[in-house]
């Protein structure tokens, strides 16, 4: 039947596209040095590497530094304590060098949020070409941290439980000074913005413990602050791996890295194969 041959010679030369590249998220050996090591950061390998270290090793846009055993990572206007380094999911924790564990008065010292990484607007522009990233790619609405918001406020503010009172740990409330400072978990959206209030200084936090709509105390936030934040550096292995005509996503359950097609289908293009794939089996047992 012409037709079906139609079909076919329409399909045909698109079924390269429902290949699909899975592959374990351990490559790049080319760079490797033995690990540096600096405090409680015992294993700084590929791609981050210490300012001392041989020239080769590493990537200079993951370069760390090392003072008085402390690990720091420049991250736009800041320098933060690195924490943790996790290469099988590609996560780094920082946190802001402001904070002291044992100390809840102590406040961030960088304001830093979403909007500062490109990709948490710009997912799918390839010309963002920061080094880390905010987001869990294979969920774009998924961030890997949430915001504490800092908020200056010229009255009491009484009927929002978002509004979080902060004079356990900070004495600077007193109504001789006339303001008052409250935090507040997630994100200020316009319902709860109060006349008056004023942003102070907005910090990101990975603590799993500040869940949304539920009462918390400032000690929760500033435990919250102590954990700190985890940023990615995914896109990096990602290029390395599918290089950059592919798209790649991070499946964190497996922590397998994952490449995918632009698929241009008859119907104007849907940016995954898997769907596009789908639609041929669809059509394959129609015909
Ligand atoms: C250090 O990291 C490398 C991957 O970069 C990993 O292969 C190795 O097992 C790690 N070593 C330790 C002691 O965690
Ligand atoms: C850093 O840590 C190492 C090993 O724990 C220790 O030997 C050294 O004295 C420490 N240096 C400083 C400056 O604290
Ligand atoms: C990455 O792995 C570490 C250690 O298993 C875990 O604490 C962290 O939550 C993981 N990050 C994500 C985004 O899954
Ligand atoms: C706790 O932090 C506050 C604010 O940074 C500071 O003024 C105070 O001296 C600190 N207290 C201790 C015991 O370090
Ligand atoms: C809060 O705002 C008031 C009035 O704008 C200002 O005088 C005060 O210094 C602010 N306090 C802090 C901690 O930012
Ligand atoms: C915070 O709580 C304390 C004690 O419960 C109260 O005296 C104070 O007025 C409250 N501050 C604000 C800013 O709401
Ligand atoms: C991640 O992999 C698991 C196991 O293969 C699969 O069940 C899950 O759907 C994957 N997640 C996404 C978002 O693709």
């Amino acid at each position: 039947m012409w037709w079906m041959r139609v079909i076919l010679v329409l399909l045909l030369p698109f079924s390269f596209l429902f290949q699909q590249g899975t592959c374990s998220a351990s490559t790049e050996q080319e760079h490797t040095c033995l690990p540096s090591s600096c405090g409680k950061i015992s294993n700084i390998s590929y791609p981050f590497r210490l300012k001392d270290d041989p020239i080769h090793c590493g990537d200079s846009r993951y370069e760390l530094s090392c003072a008085n055993n402390v690990t720091t990572l420049y991250l736009y206007s800041g320098k933060y304590h690195v924490q943790s380094i996790n290469y099988n999911n590609f996560t780094i924790r920082l946190v802001d060098p402001g904070v002291q564990q044992s100390n809840c008065s102590s406040l961030p010292r960088y304001f830093l949020s979403r909007s500062d990484f490109c990709d948490t607007y710009e997912y799918e522009d390839k010309h963002c070409k920061d080094p880390y990233q905010a987001v869990v790619e294979e969920d774009p609405s998924a961030l890997l941290f949430e915001h504490i918001v800092y908020l200056n406020c010229s009255h009491q503010v009484t009927n929002s439980p978002k509004y979080v009172n902060t004079s356990s740990c900070l004495n600077l409330n007193s109504k001789s000074k006339g303001y008052y400072i409250y935090a507040m978990a997630g994100d200020l959206i316009a319902q709860d913005f109060q006349v008056g209030c004023h942003v102070k200084l907005v910090t990101p936090t990975s603590w799993s413990g500040l869940q949304r709509n539920q009462v918390l105390s400032y000690d929760v936030m500033h435990k919250a602050l102590v954990y700190g934040f985890d940023i990615s550096w995914f896109n990096l292995p990602c290029k390395n791996l599918c290089g950059d005509s592919d798209y790649c996503s991070f499946n964190y359950t497996t922590e397998k890295l994952h490449c995918y097609r632009f698929c241009h289908n008859f119907w104007g293009g849907d940016r995954d194969d898997r769907f596009c794939g789908k639609i041929y089996l669809y059509l394959s047992i129609l015909f």
